[in-house]
This record gives C-alpha cells, sequence and structure tokens, in this order.
C-alpha cells in the first residue's frame, strides 16, 4: 500500500450555491480543504459589499461545528462595478479576488462583462491595489466554435489585457488546452486545472448517447490537450494550481437542461492523486494541491496535514440532498460509480 502525507490543501476554484445544496455540499469542501476561492455566480450575483457579507454568513453558518474552513470571496463583475465599491471591499477584506465571467459564457454569467475595455478603470486600481483578477477565459461570439472559444478568448482578449496592465496579478481560471498551458507560463500568469479536464477529453459527453455529466464549461477538448493539462499539473510549476471548478447541479435539472458543470468536491482530492500516481509523479503533488496557491496569492500554507493512502475507493453513483430529514434531491459526482485508487484518510497535525 503506497501512503502520502501533504499539507493541508486548498481549492483555489469552487462553487458553493445556496440554501438547501449549500448546507448539503459545503462539508465536502471543508473536510480536507483549508480555504476555498468562492465563485460569485449565485443566481442573484455577488456584487456588491452588501451581499458578499450576507453569502459568506449563510457559508459560515453551513460549515460543520469546529470547522477551520476559510471561504474567501470574491466580486463578479459587471459593467456597472463600481470603482470605490471594489476597492473598499478589497481593503476591508471582504472581497479577496475579483471574478471576470464574459456576458452569457456560462451559468450564471448573464449578467457578466459585455465589453473588456468598459473595465479598465477598474483594472488599473486592481492592478495598484494588487487585487487578483480571475478570468473565466472564453469568448462568447457564437460564431466561435466551442472547442476554439479559449484559444480565441487567449489572442484576442487576454493578450491585449496583459499588454496594457502588465503588472495586474491574473489567473486563468480551468485551463483547458495546451495553448492555455504555454501561454499561461510565458506570461507569468496563474491557472487553475480541475481534475475532470485531467480526466476526461470531449469524447466523454458523447459516450453512450449524448452525456451533460460530462459537460462543463469550458468544455473538455481534444486528447492532446488533456495530455498536456495532465503535464503542466504533474509538472510543480509554480504557475499551476489546484482549482475544482466543483459545480453541482441537480440530477433533475442537469439532465433536463444538460447545464454546464461537474461537482467534483467528494473525490476531487482522490481524482487528482490518481492522475500524479499514474504520471510516475506524487512526489509533486503537494506543490500543485498546497504549496503553488499560496505561493500565487501571497498566503502563508496550510498549517495541518492530510494523508492519504492507495486503496480501493468505490465512489457513490449519487449524492442526497437532504432538507427536513427529507430526500429532496441528488447530485452525481465526477466519477459516479468507478473505483479510484486512492482514499483520504484523515488529518495529522
Ligand atoms: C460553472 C457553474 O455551474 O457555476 N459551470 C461550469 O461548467 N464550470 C460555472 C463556470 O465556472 O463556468
Ligand atoms: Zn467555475
Amino acid at each position: 500500500m503506497k501512503d502520502l502525507t501533504i499539507l493541508k490543501p486548498d481549492d483555489w476554484h469552487l462553487h458553493l450555491r445556496e440554501g438547501i445544496v449549500l448546507k448539503n455540499i459545503i462539508k465536502f469542501s471543508s473536510e480536507f480543504f483549508g480555504r476555498a476561492i468562492v465563485m460569485p455566480n449565485t443566481k442573484n450575483p455577488i456584487t456588491s459589499i452588501n451581499k458578499c457579507i450576507s453569502y459568506k454568513k449563510s457559508i459560515s453558518e453551513g460549515l460543520p461545528e469546529n470547522s477551520k474552513f476559510e471561504p474567501l470571496m470574491t466580486i463578479y463583475l459587471t459593467d456597472e462595478t463600481i470603482k470605490d465599491e471594489l476597492i473598499e471591499g478589497f481593503k476591508n477584506d471582504v472581497f479577496f479576488a475579483a471574478k471576470l465571467y464574459p456576458a452569457n459564457a456560462t451559468t450564471n454569467s448573464s449578467q457578466g462583462v459585455k465589453k473588456i475595455e468598459n473595465l479598465y478603470e477598474i483594472f488599473e486600481v486592481m492592478e495598484e491595489l494588487g487585487m487578483p483578477l480571475l478570468i473565466h477565459g472564453e469568448v462568447t461570439d457564437p460564431k466561435v466554435d466551442i472547442f476554439d472559444r479559449e484559444v480565441v478568448f487567449i489572442d484576442k482578449e487576454l493578450l491585449p489585457l496583459i499588454q496594457r496592465f502588465p503588472k495586474l496579478k491574473i489567473v486563468l481560471e480551468h485551463i483547458t488546452t495546451s495553448y492555455a498551458v504555454s501561454f499561461v507560463q510565458e506570461n507569468n500568469l496563474g491557472a487553475t486545472i480541475t481534475p475532470h479536464h485531467l480526466h476526461i477529453n470531449r469524447n466523454a459527453m458523447f459516450f453512450g448517447g449524448l452525456n451533460s455529466d460530462f459537460y462543463c464549461l469550458p468544455v473538455a477538448k481534444r486528447e492532446n490537450n488533456r495530455i498536456a493539462l495532465r503535464k503542466a499539473a504533474t509538472s510543480g510549476k509554480k504557475c499551476f494550481f489546484l482549482g475544482t471548478d466543483s459545480a453541482p447541479h441537480l440530477r433533475q435539472w442537469k439532465a433536463f437542461c444538460g447545464c454546464a458543470g461537474i461537482f467534483n468536491s467528494p473525490v476531487a482530492i482522490e481524482s487528482y492523486i490518481q492522475v500524479f500516481d499514474e504520471e510516475d509523479s506524487l512526489d509533486q503533488f503537494e506543490k500543485f494541491a498546497s504549496l503553488n496557491g499560496p505561493n500565487f496569492y501571497n498566503l502563508p500554507v496550510n498549517k495541518e496535514k492530510i494523508r492519504l493512502v492507495s486503496k480501493s475507493n468505490e465512489i457513490p453513483k449519487f449524492i442526497e440532498v437532504i432538507d427536513n430529514n427529507k430526500v429532496v434531491g441528488q447530485i452525481k459526482p465526477f466519477h459516479a460509480g468507478e473505483i479510484l485508487n486512492w482514499q483520504v484518510e484523515g488529518i495529522v497535525n
């Protein structure tokens, strides 16, 4: 049996949702992650200090007793974002970072940014403040092929942005292409990589008929991209770090409207370490999971450790959503029904 003890990891890109779903799923992140950057694309997006404070409160109330999990909150940028609100929120530790969704790029992004140039004044102050900008890097032009949207975004939107704001601290979120892997390294950006983009390529969405279980945005691409992502994540390079993009949707909605998002927080650590094991890079796992993120964001690393052991781990087919002792819904986790080779054994002090 193999085993590995690493500093407690953090999740640098997480969707926690609200209400009953939040209450049911938060334990999957809070158990073995120290911190998480919480995405602001709630139904009514987190566009102000007040909304952010009340969202953070509902997250804290949903945490298991004595949990040390720390949610790092974000502001959802729109064309109307008020500069002073952003500055005040950042200076008072309400906002840890700002999230840019191009309008209509993904789930709950209809109020996102219509024209990046409209935010130049905001980026100027963020650059001055050292406030991180987290980017969903896809163009939304329907004429652009869905599999090319990340690459076109990099060329048309991201390149001009970094040329104009060379000191702006940027994370290109959930990268899916070899093109993004190279761009991030060449331009000193940070990038999160999800477990699902390390495991699946675009075939997964079409295997045995249209399968929305594997539909997320940005969509998984061709196999050569998956290989490049695995190489990047397991390289230990400082610019690549863990961000699950765990994005739960109730099964009835996922099956009905095929909404984008994969729920991986119940299996994320096991899913990632399996990739490192397969790539013979277990010695790089702690960098990706627990060191590179804090280094990028200038935060201390977590104090506690977790111990992982290689043993057969059957993943449940569904996670139940419970309200008042009644099952009110189900969410399918990533790797549902599969057997993974690793398990988190627990916290080590
Ligand atoms: C996310 C969601 O459901 O909120 N969906 C997804 O496919 N990743 C939004 C996002 O990060 O794009
Ligand atoms: Zn996301």
